[in-house]
């Protein structure tokens, strides 16, 4: 197939300065390999809810579901942080990806040669640093019935969310871990609580099972605790990290500060089915928003992961990613990634950059 439908859903803040920026890539990057895209802008979030009043308006959804990927923002602004629960931007996030069935979530951390003085850690902990965190999405504590606030026997109010994971979810992610772990270095790490918490229990108990149906894959496990401590201490220990949906956004998080920014790290949400949310890990950022400083490297590394797992097109997600490293080596940074002898320049200067590496620099291989 040649042809593809990309639902683009900039939502909020920054992701109206990143998406435009990783669209022209995708654009570019398509036609240098002969591919047929139409881009189908769409609201969700904070805009949603001022044009229709909802987060994840019906047209949003129905549109989103017939693409071949979608491509998202982030959502979020401090005006509607007050709003009831459903009509908070991020109730649009948690209903697109429920809608989708998007259970797993890619979140791949690697350290640019051209970018280790920009690490939080030693150079030498961060160097050659390649992981990939694979973080279930649509069940866990995030996900949890019952979950709600009361009050107690004693009058007190209560907050409260249960977590649980069933076999079926476990071995639904671990399914896809084990399977991507083979076709990289071979090695798994699954994080847990399992020492405290019931769902996590289930969590190790289910994966140590699986390992035996994959004997070339080397299977540990950690503590959430200590995977934190390991991932500052030694991260090029990792290869694949399997772990739920609240660890996972807490050690991408964490790991961002691996390469040194969160505005460097792309991720994929895909099902077994149907279209995959390809966005940057950041956020909306509204301090940042509308000075044209924010890094558009998570957005375009973003739109490399819908080409390779959205719409399995390897040579134009190669053809992105050899842009991005090239853009590197001749010394352009945003501001968040900016060192001493390096050329400071904006999300659009940025963006620029990537374009003339793409057209005129490098090809797929
Ligand atoms: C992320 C974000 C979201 C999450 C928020 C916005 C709900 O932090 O994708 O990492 O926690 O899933
Ligand atoms: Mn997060």
């Amino acid at each position: 197939k040649k042809r593809y439908t990309i639902a683009v859903l900039p939502g909020d803040g920054i992701g109206n300065e990143v998406i435009p920026v990783a669209v022209d890539a995708l654009r570019s990057a398509g036609s240098l390999e002969g591919l047929e895209l139409s881009f189908e802008e769409l609201p969700i979030g904070g805009v949603a809810l001022d044009l229709v009043g909802v987060p994840l308006p019906e047209e949003t959804l129905t549109r989103a579901k017939q693409s071949d990927a979608v491509f998202l923002g982030a959502v979020g602004w401090p005006k509607w942080d007050d709003n009831p629960k459903p009509l908070k931007p991020i109730t649009g996030l948690f209903q697109l990806r429920a809608a989708l069935e998007v259970f797993s979530n890619f979140r791949p951390i690697t350290v640019f040669p051209q970018l280790l003085d920009s690490t939080y850690l030693r150079k030498d902990t961060a160097q050659g640093v390649d992981l990939l965190i694979i973080r279930e999405l649509t069940g866990g504590i995030y996900n949890a019935h019952p979950r709600g606030f009361t009050t107690n026997e004693q009058g007190d109010e209560v907050g409260f969310c249960t977590e649980s994971y069933s076999a079926t979810e476990v071995d639904h992610i671990a399914r896809v871990a084990f399977e991507t772990a083979k076709q990289r270095r071979g090695k798994l790490c699954s994080v847990d609580k399992a020492t405290v918490l019931e769902g996590s229990m289930l969590w190790r108990k289910r994966v140590t099972a699986m390992a035996l149906e994959y004997p070339e894959v080397e299977v540990t496990h950690l503590l959430i605790d200590t995977a934190a401590m390991d991932l500052v201490r030694h991260p090029r220990q990792f290869d694949t990290i399997l772990t739920g949906v609240m660890f996972g956004d807490i050690l991408s998080d964490l790991a961002a500060m691996i390469p040194g920014s969160v505005g460097l790290l792309p991720s994929a949400a895909l099902g077994d089915s149907g279209p995959g949310i390809f966005e940057p890990v950041h956020g909306s950022a509204p301090k940042h928003f509308g000075k044209d400083t924010v890094n558009p490297i998570a957005a375009v590394l973003s739109a490399a992961m819908l080409f390779r797992y959205g719409l399995k097109q390897e040579n134009a997600a190669k053809r992105i990613e050899n842009a991005v490293s090239d853009v590197l080596d001749r010394g352009f940074r945003t501001r968040d990634i900016h060192t001493p002898g390096t050329t400071l320049v904006g999300c659009r200067r940025m963006g620029e950059e990537i374009l003339r590496s793409l057209d005129t620099r490098v090809s797929a291989s």
